[in-house]
């Protein structure tokens, strides 16, 4: 395996992640890890990471020198570099322009093992303040650039290499190759690596960390707590009490569909909380949408917590939490960009410890692990659905008979978007009740009634979207079976804004 110190990029697991796409281990560490921790660890390499401080900073993160005496391959990444400069004896210098993005390098050793076989001319992405300006001993510049002129240099004999731009970042043009050539030929790891290795790694560490002792989990029927719960009672079985809280705001048809797959085919043991009553005692009559969602997660967690103090022994608590959560929630090292829900939604007064077994995943990867896990694909590549539901769907104050003409149109929008075969190409589709009422007519009469919306966005991670463009006969059977089928409605409006200016919820 390779090992990956971290020292706070917001790039950092991306390293690891391009690593194990080579089929090799790898994982993201603490910077103060010891020689020794290293030594039993026994990697074939080791990455430092980027990260935003300077090595002469007060409190700059550090290594344990010894590690650098070990004589494993060493790949340092900017911080990375700039530390093994400065710990080989070298000089770092604070960049006369700090440089953020595109820069043109000069490979001028093409013999050196990262940039063998590569043209000499490259794009790479630059983010840094401070530079390397003196070789340390024993070293030789391999690449250069107009304000860089030590952008990489390498000590064969010690198998030391640094490089001042980020090969993880697919601006880098040539990243990916950097990154191979470490892994497989200056620290010669093997491709024998895959999610099955991940999944037994990650059971046997529950086995280790829950003991005989009791573990709760959270599922509210998205992918991220439902593979977190296949994976936990694989470990450890009937140690594994989840909760589902059905707030009446899910899909249609979710719940069960949700409670037949985890309970029925998987065995979990799960309490489910039929809690539609009191969602809609505490939303009657609101509209504000920031004040619907804050309603919606409150009772969230006190029903969560009515139900949790009324188990005993419980001492872990299970979270689906990804990596890109905790990047934006902040890792201990990372900077915080924003904190998010599923990391900060916890309530203040929980004394269970966490365990979070996908906290080093993407997204995809998750999607990869369930598939290995035999979960069913309707539920690995389910859309995103966010945790206030249909109560964000029906714009304005909810009442029952609104929630139904959402729930029932959109089931009509995903069997036909599914029956086109576009569930994959579409990143997330629903309908909305915008709540106004407009004129139509029905077989001899006028009729007076609703409006549904279609949202549907093509989207890489829901930051940024463009609308989907469905083919129109699919929009036009969609249409016609809303109004058909669908009491109270009378009129289909697709919306054709990307965001931004747009939101991909329509509040
Ligand atoms: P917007 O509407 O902000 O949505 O473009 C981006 C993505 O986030 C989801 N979303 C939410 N998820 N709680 C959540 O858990 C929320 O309050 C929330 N609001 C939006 C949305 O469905 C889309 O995938």
């Amino acid at each position: 395996k390779i090992i990956v110190l971290d020292y706070g990029s917001q790039y950092n697991q991306l390293i690891t992640r391009r690593i194990r796409e080579f089929g090799v281990y790898s994982e993201l560490l603490p910077n103060t890890i010891t020689a020794a921790e290293v030594k039993k660890m026994n990697p074939k390499g080791i990455i430092f990471s980027g990260g935003p401080m300077s090595v002469y900073d007060e409190g700059a993160f550090n290594v344990d020198p010894e590690i650098l005496t070990l004589g494993i391959p060493i790949l340092g990444i900017c911080y990375g570099m700039q530390l093994l400069a400065y710990k080989m004896n070298g000089r770092v210098e604070p960049a006369n322009n700090r440089e953020y993005g595109k820069a043109d390098i000069t490979v001028t050793d093409p013999e050196t093992p990262l940039f063998k076989g590569l043209p000499t001319e490259q794009t790479v992405w630059m983010s840094h303040g401070d530079l390397v300006r003196e070789l340390p001993a024993g070293f030789h510049v391999v690449a250069t650039s107009k304000n860089a002129p030590i952008s990489s240099f390498a000590n064969d004999e010690k198998k030391m290499y640094g490089i001042q731009f980020h090969a993880e970042v697919r601006n880098t043009e040539y990243g990916n190759d950097i990154l191979r050539h470490f892994t497989f030929d200056v620290a010669n790891a093997e491709a024998n690596w895959s999610m099955t290795d991940f999944i037994d790694q990650q059971i046997e560490k529950i086995r280790a960390t829950v003991g005989d002792k009791k573990v709760l989990l959270g599922l509210s029927g998205g992918v991220d707590s439902s593979v977190v719960g296949v994976l936990l009672h694989e470990a450890i079985g009937d140690q594994l009490t989840s909760i589902f809280v059905d707030h009446g705001l899910l899909r249609k048809g979710e719940a069960d569909q949700v409670m037949a797959s985890l309970e029925g085919k998987f065995g979990l043991n799960i309490i489910k909380v039929d809690a539609k009553a009191r969602f809609m005692n505490k939303l009657e009559g609101v509209s504000d949408p920031e004040q619907k969602r804050k309603i919606i997660g409150n009772e969230f967690i006190q029903v969560f917590n009515d139900e949790a103090t009324k188990l005993d022994g419980i001492d872990f608590l299970a979270q689906g939490t990804l990596y890109t959560d905790v990047i934006e929630s902040g890792t201990s090292t990372a900077q915080t960009i924003k904190s998010h829900h599923n990391v900060g939604g916890l309530p203040k007064d929980i004394h269970f410890q966490l365990i979070e077994p996908l906290r080093t995943l993407f997204k995809d990867e998750v999607r990869d692990l369930g598939e290995k896990l035999g979960m069913p694909s309707d539920l690995v590549w389910r859309q995103p659905f966010p945790g206030p539901g249909l109560g964000i769907r029906v714009i304005g104050a909810i009442t029952e008979d609104k929630l139904e003409i959402v729930r029932d149109s959109d089931l009509i929008l995903r069997e036909e978007i599914k029956n086109a075969g576009l569930e994959r190409e579409v990143w997330q589709y629903f309908t909305v009740l915008p709540g106004f009422k407009s004129v139509g007519v029905m077989g001899d009469g006028r009729t007076y009634d609703y409006t549904v919306g279609i949202r549907a966005v093509t989207s890489i991670d829901g930051m940024t979207a463009d609308f989907a463009q469905i083919p129109w006969d699919v929009l036009q059977k969609i249409s016609v079976r809303i109004v058909n089928e669908v009491a109270h409605v009378n009129r289909v409006v697709y919306d054709i804004t990307s965001k931004p200016p747009s939101t991909i919820e329509w509040e």
